[in-house]
């Protein structure tokens, strides 16, 4: 049986090498909100998560298992830490990744105790056995454990300290209908609004001492793709340009100079939509094109564009869905500075997306 724990302290201790961070985590974590009320927008998903934290409070239970979902940079981590926060409980910290086997997971929750948090990022990517194990744990707070192999293997149930699951996901299309259905709640975070946007990069100014005027502030904001994590990064990429270029002000016409700099356009488009876009338009004559066809053309996975660049450029108008591919709208033509093609059949045009 020793054996058997070593198994369990290895597995554990990959677990937790795969969420060692880098210089740019630490610095999210400084700019990480604390509690639920210092979370700026997404009310929607605030208002929910509130009364699911308060119930589960009053009763003095764990509350029920919690799935994030949404695009990168928009909040799903901090969230995680601040149920923590709010319950007044320890939180696990692993990723979908790590969770190679099923003996990772079960070192993971082997070690929980009452009331924790177990936080499991990009809980898609979760390999199966170790998905099956978890479905036991949400549902019984028990997994059963296999030891050894071939016909000697044998099952050893194991008690689980009722903990909550959280998960983050950024395709929540990607997890299995049992899976899916043992979240007590799930929070889908939208893009934010600009005006969300300058109180981050506000909020963000005073923790790193940056002298942002207000009209920088809105530029910053308003380039930002909706999101929390790019405005912060441009933030400090402005930062630079004023104190080497200025006089160490964010004002919008530093911001507009910097932003120049780095390659990021008027409505915050990166390269990487902008190379979705071009190849969209000037390989394909504007699609319709299959998401791994656009993908190989911009050299990146198809997760990738689908994940990462898509939701932010159909939220933008720029691009739809269709059943038969990626299409170009109109606007998409015109950021580019070119003239839509006016003879296109009606479902090619990028009006409806597939979920219409
Ligand atoms: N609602 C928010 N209010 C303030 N800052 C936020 C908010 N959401 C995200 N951020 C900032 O954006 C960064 C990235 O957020 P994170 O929670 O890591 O996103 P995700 O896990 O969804 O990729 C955080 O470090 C934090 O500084
Ligand atoms: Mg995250």
């Amino acid at each position: 049986m020793s054996g058997n724990g070593q198994d369990l302290e290895d597995s554990l201790q990959r677990a937790l090498d795969a969420t060692v961070e880098d210089g740019e985590s630490d610095l999210e974590n400084r700019l990480r909100p604390a509690r639920l009320s210092e979370f700026i927008g997404q009310p929607r998903v605030r208002e929910q998560l509130d009364l699911v934290l308060q119930g589960a409070l009053r009763r003095g239970r764990p509350p029920d298992h919690v799935l994030l979902s949404g695009p990168p940079g928009l909040g799903k981590t901090s969230l995680a830490m601040i149920i923590g926060t709010e319950l007044g409980s320890a939180v696990r910290i692993t990723s979908g990744p790590a969770l190679e086997r099923a003996g990772d997971l079960a070192a993971m929750l082997s070690n929980l105790l009452e009331g924790d948090v177990l936080f499991i990022d990009e809980i898609h990517r979760m390999a199966r056995p170790a998905e099956e194990m978890l479905y036991l744990a949400m549902e019984d707070f028990r997994v059963d454990v296999v030891v050894g192999k071939g016909p000697g293997a044998t099952s050893i149930p194991l008690d689980v300290a009722p903990f909550t699951l959280v998960g983050a996901t950024t395709r929540a299309g990607a997890l299995t209908g049992p899976l899916r259905d043992r979240f007590g709640f799930t929070g889908h975070m939208e893009f934010y609004e600009p005006s969300d946007l300058e109180h981050v990069v506000a909020r963000s100014a005073r923790i790193l001492d940056v002298d942002l005027r207000p009209d920088g502030g809105r530029e910053i904001a308003g380039r930002s793709r909706g999101t929390p994590r790019i405005a912060n990064r441009l933030l400090r990429r402005v930062r630079d340009y004023a104190e080497v270029r200025a006089d160490g002000a964010v004002t919008q016409e530093v911001a507009r100079a910097a932003l120049a700099v780095y390659d990021v356009d008027e409505l915050g488009l990166d390269r990487l939509d902008r190379a979705v876009l071009a190849a969209l338009v000037r390989s394909f004559g504007g699609g319709p094109v299959g998401v791994s066809t656009l993908a190989v053309a911009v050299g990146e996975e198809p997760g990738t564009v689908e994940e990462v660049c898509e939701p932010y450029l159909v939220r933008a108008g720029m691009l739809a869905r269709t059943p038969r591919g990626r299409v170009a709208t109109p606007l998409a033509w015109r950021h580019l500075g070119q003239e839509p093609p006016a003879d296109r059949p009606e479902e090619d045009r990028g009006q409806g997306t597939l979920f219409t």
